[in-house]
């Protein structure tokens, strides 16, 4: 379709294939899929969550939030509150970070999922995206538990629109009307800017997410970020003073999921038992907005 090839994409970003959600699959039932295994996994009913929270950029729709379809998916009740969150490529660790604090004074469980369908925001004529991103979902259960903890968290972001599906929306020039599409109803991307912006993000997250969790680099036993750039995972190893073997990478499979990333990437890392018993993982992201986000988990047993 367009102007590249294999060669080029393995060496400028380390992906080799990604997966793209299939007609019939959605936002919704990409992050419905994820929230069933996450519940089963941690071994509690869906009627015991209060939040459901969403990380997405590509809903299906404006609105309503994708989290309340998930809601209405696990045939769930108004006992909860569902909303999305929609912070670039960090919005899973937004969501932890916003689930933590929700809970802290009440107790109770909350679902974060990350869930994006970056291929239908994509103009496929574009070489500087199209080659970049894919589809998926991934989903955390947060909530009392004697085994793992949340042990510091932070979230930034300052406006810069390098990254951005920027399709107005007011009475005159509404997305929805039928119209011959233009570049701006796309993901648009300056990839070099983004890139300067992502390295720079990927180091202050993690000096910053190792002041509050008040940890030192020696300390971090696994690494999670986000799955932008294959040469990005590497300077933030660098820069974490952390051999590539304890950083996580899935980007040669998926290519960028957005919000799916860093969920994707932990389940895997949990399954691969490359996350152990007591590690400390450093989980950090960068994204649309801009935004840029961290958490440190210690982790306790295989379900958490
Ligand atoms: N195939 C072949 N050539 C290409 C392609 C392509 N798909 N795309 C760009 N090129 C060309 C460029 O036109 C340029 O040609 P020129 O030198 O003749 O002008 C050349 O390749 C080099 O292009 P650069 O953009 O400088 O290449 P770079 O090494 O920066 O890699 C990339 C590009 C992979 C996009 C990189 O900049 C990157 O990873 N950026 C960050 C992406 C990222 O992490 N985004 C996610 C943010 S998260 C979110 O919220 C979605």
């Amino acid at each position: 379709m367009v102007d590249t090839s294999d060669q080029w994409i393995r060496e400028r970003s380390g992906i080799i294939e990604r997966r793209i959600a299939a007609p019939e699959e959605s936002v919704a039932s990409m992050a419905t899929a994820a929230a069933r295994q996450a519940l089963e996994v941690a071994g509690i009913q869906p009627t015991d969550l209060k939040y459901i929270i969403v990380g997405t950029n590509s809903p299906d729709y404006v609105f309503p939030a994708i989290a309340i379809r998930v809601q209405h998916d696990l045939g769930l009740d108004d006992h909860l509150g569902a909303f999305d969150v929609q912070a670039g490529c960090s919005g899973f660790n937004y969501g932890l970070y916003i689930a933590e604090r929700l809970l802290k004074p009440t107790g109770g469980y909350a679902l974060v999922i990350g869930s994006d369908a970056n291929s239908r925001m994509i103009d496929w004529t574009d070489r500087s995206t199209c080659v970049l991103f894919g589809d998926g979902a991934g989903a955390a259960i947060v909530g009392p538990t004697t085994q793992s903890r949340l042990i510091g968290s932070f979230i930034a972001s300052r406006y810069n629109p390098k990254l951005s599906l920027a399709t107005e929306f007011n009475h005159l020039n509404s997305p929805f009307l039928p119209s011959v599409a233009t570049p701006k109803n796309y993901m648009y991307m300056d990839g070099p800017e983004i890139y300067k912006f992502a390295v720079n993000a990927v180091r202050d997250s993690i000096k910053r997410v190792l002041e509050v969790a008040r940890m030192s680099r020696e300390e971090i036993d696994f690494l999670i970020i986000h799955q932008g750039n294959y040469r990005i995972l590497e300077t933030g190893a660098r820069f974490a003073k952390v051999p590539m073997d304890k950083v996580y990478a899935n980007i040669d499979r998926y290519g960028n999921t957005s919000a799916a990333s860093v969920p994707i990437a932990f389940h895997e890392a949990l399954q691969e038992g490359k996350i152990k018993p007591g590690h400390k993982v450093v989980m950090i992201s960068f994204g649309a907005g801009v935004t840029w986000a961290g958490n440190v988990v210690e982790w306790g047993t295989s379900s958490g």
